[in-house]
């Protein structure tokens, strides 16, 4: 099938590929440019595995069409290993059993990531209500909600994670 250009920033780095028209940014990454930190579980915006950072906005990647990132700014997990919300976030998912096969993980974490940048969490309801978005096949979701509510209480104490607007 007729490919197109497309350049755009990931994690800070300007890079150009082939992608085909009908081709969504879940697979571009995957597919295109073996960046498999975003996972792809449903494919039609209802469980979140996907969740990527486009232009500061946390997006479904596989609603995106590749070639509507044309010159924008991708953030991917791959990205943020020494984000300090993140070391938090990974460190708490460890602690509190948040993880069991795994496979929804990445995308809890930019998901989390972006609820505790931007809103104030300060209990079960918040964590909740911010990742109802968020599906975890294993059913963990005790373990995920206790890990964003430790991780928010760490944040605030140490104001690395508190939201721009606070
Ligand atoms: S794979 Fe994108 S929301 Fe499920
Ligand atoms: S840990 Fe298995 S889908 Fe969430």
């Amino acid at each position: 099938m007729k490919t197109v250009s497309l350049t755009l920033n990931i994690n800070g780095a300007d890079v150009t590929t082939a992608v085909e028209p009908r081709e969504t940014l879940a697979d571009v990454l995957r597919e295109r440019l073996t960046m498999t930190a975003t996972h792809v579980g449903c494919e039609h915006g209802a469980c979140g595995a996907c969740s990527v950072e486009v232009d500061g906005k946390i997006v479904r990647s596989c609603l995106m069409l590749g070639f509507m990132a044309e010159g924008r700014g991708v953030v991917t997990l791959e990205g943020l290993s020494d984000d300090p919300v993140i070391a938090v976030l990974r460190r708490t998912f460890h602690e509190k059993h948040a993880v069991q096969c795994g496979f929804c993980t990445p995308g809890m974490l930019m998901m989390a990531r972006d609820l505790l940048k931007n809103r104030h969490v300060t209990s079960e309801r918040d964590v909740r209500d911010g990742m109802a978005g968020q599906i975890c096949r294993c059913t963990g979701y005790a373990g995920i909600v206790r890990a964003i509510l430790a991780a928010a209480e760490e944040l605030r104490r140490t104001s690395a994670g508190a939201p721009a607007s606070a």
